[in-house]
Order: C-alpha cells, then sequence, then structure tokens
C-alpha cells in the first residue's frame, strides 16, 4: 500500500523576470489568473488532493505571499460593514484554509532540486508532493487529485507528464519511457533540459510531483546539473533502479504562467469558465 501524502512543498523562491516591471515588487505568484493568484490555485488544488500541512520556499522580498495567506482582519470588518458579502466571502469562507502554511527561506537561488532540499525537516520520512504554480493546471479532478489516484496503484515516485513539441524539449525534464499505457508510462531514465537530438523521448514532466523521502538522500549532496543548478530531475534519476517511477498524463489543461503566452492563454481559458464572465 502507497502511503499517504499530506504535506506539499511549494517553491516559490524565483524572481520572475520575465514579468518585469510587474513583478518588480509582486511575487510573481502574486499575479492573478483572471481574480485569483496563482499560488491560490495551487494551494486549492492541493488541499482538494488531500494535502494538510504546505510549506513554501521563498525569497527576501516576497512577503506578499505570506501576507496573502493571513486574515485581513480590517478589510474583513470594512466589507462586512459594507454588507459586501460576496467580496467577503472571497477572502474569508471561501479562502483557502490548509491546517497549516510555513515559510521557510532559500537563501541561494541554486535550482529547483535546493529548493526542495531546504523543506527537507518539514518533511521528514514521508512522501510529499511539490507543486510548481507557475504551471496553472484546468482540470477536473484537479491534477494533484488525479495523480493520487495513479500513486495509490503505483506508488512511487509520479509525475505530471505531458507531450511536448520537439525543439521544446530543452525547457522540461524529460523521461525516458520503458512502458507506456497511453496514460500512465513508466519511465527508467530522466534528462533534464536535454536539446532536442538528446532528447529520450517528448515527454515532459509538467510541475506536479508526489515523492518519496529518499529524493533528499541524493539532493544531501548538492550536484549541479544542467545550468549549473542542483536539479530535482538529477535526484530523481538517481533513485531510478530503488525507486518505481511513473509519469502521468492529466486530463485537463496545463498553462505555463511563466511564459508570457501561457499567461495570457490561461487568463482567457479560465474566464471562458466563469459563468459571471464566459458571455462576454
Ligand atoms: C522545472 C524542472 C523541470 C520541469 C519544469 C516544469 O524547470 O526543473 O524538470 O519540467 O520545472 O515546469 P524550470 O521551469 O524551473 O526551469
Amino acid at each position: 500500500m502507497a502511503r499517504p501524502v499530506t504535506k506539499a512543498i511549494f517553491p516559490v523562491a524565483g524572481l520572475g523576470t520575465r514579468f518585469l516591471p510587474a513583478t518588480k515588487v509582486l511575487p510573481k505568484e502574486m499575479l492573478p489568473v483572471v481574480d485569483k493568484p496563482l499560488i491560490q490555485y495551487a494551494v486549492e488544488e492541493a488541499m482538494e488532493a488531500g494535502i494538510e500541512e504546505m510549506i513554501m520556499v521563498t525569497a527576501p522580498g516576497k512577503g506578499a505571499l505570506e501576507d496573502h495567506f493571513r486574515p485581513a482582519v480590517e478589510l474583513e470588518s470594512f466589507l462586512e460593514a459594507r454588507g459586501k458579502t460576496e467580496a467577503l466571502a472571497t477572502i474569508r469562507e471561501n479562502f483557502p484554509q490548509p491546517k497549516s502554511i510555513s515559510f521557510t527561506l532559500q537563501d541561494d537561488p541554486l535550482g529547483l532540486g535546493h529548493a526542495v532540499w531546504c523543506a527537507r525537516d518539514f518533511i521528514g520520512n514521508e512522501p510529499f508532493a511539490v507543486l510548481l504554480p507557475d504551471d496553472l493546471m484546468q482540470a477536473i479532478p484537479g491534477c494533484l487529485s488525479q495523480m493520487m489516484d495513479a500513486y495509490h496503484v503505483t506508488g512511487g515516485n509520479v509525475v505530471a507528464v505531458e507531450e511536448v513539441a520537439a525543439e521544446l524539449t530543452s525547457r522540461y525534464g524529460i523521461l525516458d519511457v520503458i512502458e507506456d499505457d497511453g496514460r500512465l508510462a513508466r519511465a527508467k531514465g530522466l534528462v533534464e533540459k536535454p536539446s532536442p537530438k538528446d532528447a529520450p523521448s517528448r515527454l515532459a514532466i509538467i510541475g506536479r510531483y508526489i515523492l518519496q523521502p529518499e529524493v533528499f538522500e541524493h539532493l544531501n549532496k548538492k550536484v549541479t546539473g544542467a545550468g549549473g543548478e542542483i536539479q530535482l530531475t538529477d535526484a530523481l534519476a538517481a533513485t531510478l533502479g530503488d525507486i518505481a517511477f511513473h509519469g502521468l498524463r492529466i486530463d485537463g489543461r496545463r498553462f505555463d504562467c511563466g511564459s508570457k503566452m501561457g499567461f495570457v492563454e490561461a487568463n482567457i481559458a479560465f474566464a471562458a469558465e466563469r459563468s459571471d464572465l464566459s458571455d462576454g
């Protein structure tokens, strides 16, 4: 039986330079798709999948993320006094309230593997999820819920994957597939950001992970990989002999909100699903 997953890491230390000047003072994870910040979509997706305890690995200057998950007492009383019940509900009854959200600093931007490693004490010896809020998922049930269902069958490490165009493999962690039923692919190898000619497939990791704690043994070694960074993909590759690794194609859509095009597309797609906006 696969062990239950109740903790999640949100690596949110990136500088968001692709969205300057918007991200000069605003953390990129606070950029709204329609009217909700990216980080809140990720937190809601995690809660739907049964995650109770969350940790955000953040960087100096990104305090707005912490503020967003604190009660806004004055704003609430203001809205209450004015009878603005709908607006009030968005920050109170309908606001995600997991059992806990904590924050820890990644003092050096050494890569995604390093960011995850920064949360090792919080995770301890349990399986855990990692959600990259730049990857916004539009799926019912949510992406992580779909992965949990697969994980209860496969155990081991499970990531969300998507087939990408051959020329885009150098942006992703790519699976070397040994078995594939069209939905679930088992990997025998993993490569971070290979050039198209070196890519073992076009199946790319898209920002959602369910992982076993053994990955920390490899992250502890602080080996650098692609781009001179400590890569999560490399640490996962090192566990392949011992731990099963599956990529799950999600029933739904994924938007790369780390790119301007993906961000604009996400706004249109999410607005189209909203009863108050779809006609317009
Ligand atoms: C990270 C991971 C990569 C993964 C991608 C998904 O890369 O290192 O393996 O495919 O997220 O978005 P980044 O986008 O941080 O460069």
